[in-house]
């Protein structure tokens, strides 16, 4: 099976990123020929300053690589080194209702908050869809929020091979069932955009200060906790083995046991969780033009495909002398 996603390069990326998306997307490589890039001409509909695109594309490849993306098997690449599909998006603009893009919540959500939106976030869901089709993917895994952009995308498919005869294969979505949400220091959804995360490679000393900061009830350390209802605890879901889960889970439930001492344990887990790849990705900071060629390489197999992707498609709807020749 062909697997594709997109990874907005809009920040560093946070251990909700990993048990949310990353983490899936590195074990679909076992069994499947996976296509992986950064979004970069998405990350542009919201403005970024030229230098944290540029800074930000090459972070996410390196936390890409040092947590096991294997490039023998995979292609990663950066979206904007294969124009190609700003153009498909266009041929595919052409077959797309406006409605379809007006009904898309993520649209409707920065309309709500006030913000006044570009053409380019209008037509995310289009530039979206091109990404998918251009790569000929069968699925797509990504998080419950992006359901609706490759429902968008499979309506934009088959609207197109309706009037042109069949040109794309229509993608499935495999939604990423998470962890659940990862809790960010404050207890909302971790989120680059609520300033409430932990780095997957921030230094260590500054893991164990934010965890030691997470925001937990007044509960005093005698009384019974409820484990469900704990940030601490859902972080220590992640990192903990089965075993020692439940011995927390015992712990909170008898009392006697402070949410100092849990968080203790925690940053000592999700330090050791991420250590061993650490290594790896400082040796990448120290070799950024490895890391520009392992880019130029993926985007180099992936114009091969999007190429004969795109000559198919600008055939069927009649541009060349040869597409009628052909008839
Ligand atoms: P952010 O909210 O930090 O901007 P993104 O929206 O770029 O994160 O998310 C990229 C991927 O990571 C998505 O697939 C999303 O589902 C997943 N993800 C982000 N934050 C979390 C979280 N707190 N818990 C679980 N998954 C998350
Ligand atoms: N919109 C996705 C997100 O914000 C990123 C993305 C862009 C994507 N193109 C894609 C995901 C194609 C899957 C397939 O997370």
């Amino acid at each position: 099976m062909r697997v594709l996603s997109g990874i907005q390069p809009s920040g560093r990326l946070h251990i909700g990123n990993y048990f949310g998306a990353m983490r899936q997307h590195l074990k679909l490589q076992q069994d499947n020929e996976c296509f992986y890039f950064i979004a970069d001409y998405h990350a542009l509909t919201s403005n970024p300053s030229p230098a944290d695109l540029a800074r930000y594309s090459l972070e996410v490849t390196m936390d890409y690589l040092a947590l096991g993306l294997d490039i023998d098997k995979t292609v990663f690449w950066r979206q904007s080194d294969v124009p190609e599909v700003t153009e498909l998006t266009w041929l595919l603009s052409c077959v797309t209702p406006m409605g379809l893009l007006q009904r898309c919540v993520s649209f409707k959500d920065k309309v709500a908050q006030g913000l006044s939106p570009n053409h380019g976030l209008f037509a995310y869901p289009v530039l979206q869809a091109a990404d998918i089709l251009i790569y000929d993917s069968n699925i797509v895994p990504v998080g419950a929020d992006q359901k609706q952009h490759i429902e968008v995308t499979r309506d934009i498919a088959m609207r197109f091979n309706g009037s042109y005869g069949e040109t794309f294969v229509v993608p499935e979505a495999y939604i990423i069932e998470s962890v659940a949400v990862v809790p960010g220091l404050d207890g909302r959804k971790m989120s680059k955009s609520y300033g409430n995360t932990i780095e997957i490679f921030e230094p260590e000393e500054s893991v164990r200060r934010k965890i030691m900061k997470i925001v937990t009830d007044s509960t005093p350390v005698e009384e019974p906790k409820d484990p469900e209802r704990c940030n601490v605890f859902a972080l220590l879901r992640l990192v903990a083995s089965p075993d020692e889960l439940a011995e927390w889970e015992i712990r909170y439930k008898n009392g006697g046991v402070g949410y100092g001492q849990a968080k203790k344990r925690l940053a000592e887990l999700m330090i050791e969780f991420f250590r061993p790849f650490r290594q790896k990705r400082a040796e990448l900071e120290n070799d950024l033009g490895r890391v520009e060629n392992v880019l130029a390489e993926g985007a180099s197999r992936a114009k091969t495909v999007a190429g004969q992707t795109l000559a198919r498609a600008r055939k069927a709807v009649g541009f060349g002398a040869r597409a009628m020749a052909n008839e």
